[in-house]
């Protein structure tokens, strides 16, 4: 098979392309990344040379239809697992426009010229945002009204009503998969996990939102790329599959975890300023993805947030190397307001 994988220099795009490399010998994949300020090609660098001579890598808009039609062809594109994206609720409500155009235009984009080529299968990755919160009970399943909230999911909400209208109009082949909040390796630094590793480790406060009790689910990031290649090899075109891990945890159970296991003391916690419209609570019902796929999370949080620790102590380079000029530029104006 010879898959189109977007945003595979992003965090979850990299861990997946390394899972279906190492795991399936015949296939061949084309990354296609604009490598935005979350793209870093160092996410796939060191393959084995066997895995490297089957990986070929495109810096590219999805959104440039003459691009995405050029490589349908020229490498013969079978499937096509669509990453790419704006991904930072954070940086959302800083601009919302960029997460226009990727995350809606540039699907439309992509979905088109994938129709164009009679493209045989499509995954659209999505996220438990696009259902917006949870009260105390309860979980999403896939036939949850949608209520995104944020910039970020009201735009992913937007492209998988997208992949929904392709499917029943065009009867185009595009399944729509969501899942929870991931960790793991290669994660940029603006997200909860890794950017409280940095801060615990330079002994700085760590900024915590408001209470600091809203609940994600959270998942390692080698069991959410698990369900995507099922999705991918088994879904069923036009559906809908959730994953999730049952990991539900508060922000501060996250934090005081990180800091425990680094051995720092809980004094470093900084209560800051909430983020608007925060959602209060996800929790993801996979039953279905269970059911249909045989998907099963193998990680508990426990050991997951270990392993991530680990590797983030491991990975100092690549830690200092992604916080470059517009990282700390982001990150010293919103937390200024905070
Ligand atoms: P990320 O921000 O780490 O990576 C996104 C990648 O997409 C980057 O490499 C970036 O360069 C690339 N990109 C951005 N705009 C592009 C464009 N116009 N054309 C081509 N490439 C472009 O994001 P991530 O955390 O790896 O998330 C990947 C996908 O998974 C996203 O669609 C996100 O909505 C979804 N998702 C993420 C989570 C999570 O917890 N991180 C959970 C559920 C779903
Ligand atoms: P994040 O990693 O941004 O993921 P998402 O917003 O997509 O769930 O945030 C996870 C949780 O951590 C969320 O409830 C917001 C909170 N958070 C903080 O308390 N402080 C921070 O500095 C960040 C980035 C997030």
């Amino acid at each position: 098979m010879q898959i189109l994988v977007t945003g595979g220099c992003g965090f979850i795009g990299a861990n997946f392309i390394r899972r279906i490399l190492g795991r399936h010998a015949d296939w061949r994949v084309v990354n296609l990344d604009k490598l935005t300020y979350a793209g870093n090609p160092d996410n796939l660098s060191g393959l084995p040379q066997e895995q490297a001579e089957r990986y070929t890598f495109v810096q590219g808009d999805i959104g440039d239809r003459e691009l995405t039609e050029g490589l349908f062809e020229e490498h013969r594109i079978d499937a096509v697992v669509n990453f790419a994206a704006e991904s930072h609720v954070d940086r959302s409500i800083h601009d919302p426009a960029p997460f226009f155009q990727t995350n809606v235009m540039g699907t439309q984009a992509l979905l088109e010229a994938a129709r164009a080529k009679k493209i045989e299968r499509f995954v659209h990755i999505s996220t438990d945002e696009v259902y917006g919160t949870l009260g105390p009970d309860g979980k999403f399943v896939e036939t949850t009204p949608l209520a995104p909230n944020s910039p970020y999911s009201a735009s992913k909400a937007s492209s998988d009503l997208l992949c929904r209208a392709y499917f029943e109009t065009y009867g185009f082949p595009v399944l729509v998969t969501r899942c929870s909040n991931n960790y793991g390796p290669y994660q940029f630094p603006e997200k909860l996990i890794p950017l409280m590793y940095l801060k615990a480790s330079a002994d700085e406060p760590l900024p915590v939102y408001g209470d600091g009790l809203n609940v994600r689910d959270w998942i390692y990031v080698d069991d959410h790329c698990k369900g995507v290649e099922l999705a991918l090899l088994k879904g069923k075109e036009g559906q809908v599959y959730n994953f999730g891990s049952d990991g539900e945890k508060n922000n501060l159970e996250v934090v005081t975890t990180i800091l425990d296991i680094l051995g720092k003391p809980h004094s470093l916690i900084s209560f800051v300023k909430d983020r608007p419209g925060h959602d209060r609570r996800y929790a993801m019902g996979y039953g279905f993805a269970q059911r249909e796929l045989g998907f099963e999370p193998e990680y508990e949080f426990a050991s997951g947030i270990r392993a991530t620790l680990d590797w983030y102590r491991a990975n100092d380079e690549w830690m200092a190397r992604v916080q470059d000029g517009s990282y700390r530029t982001f990150m010293d104006s919103w937390y200024k307001e905070r």
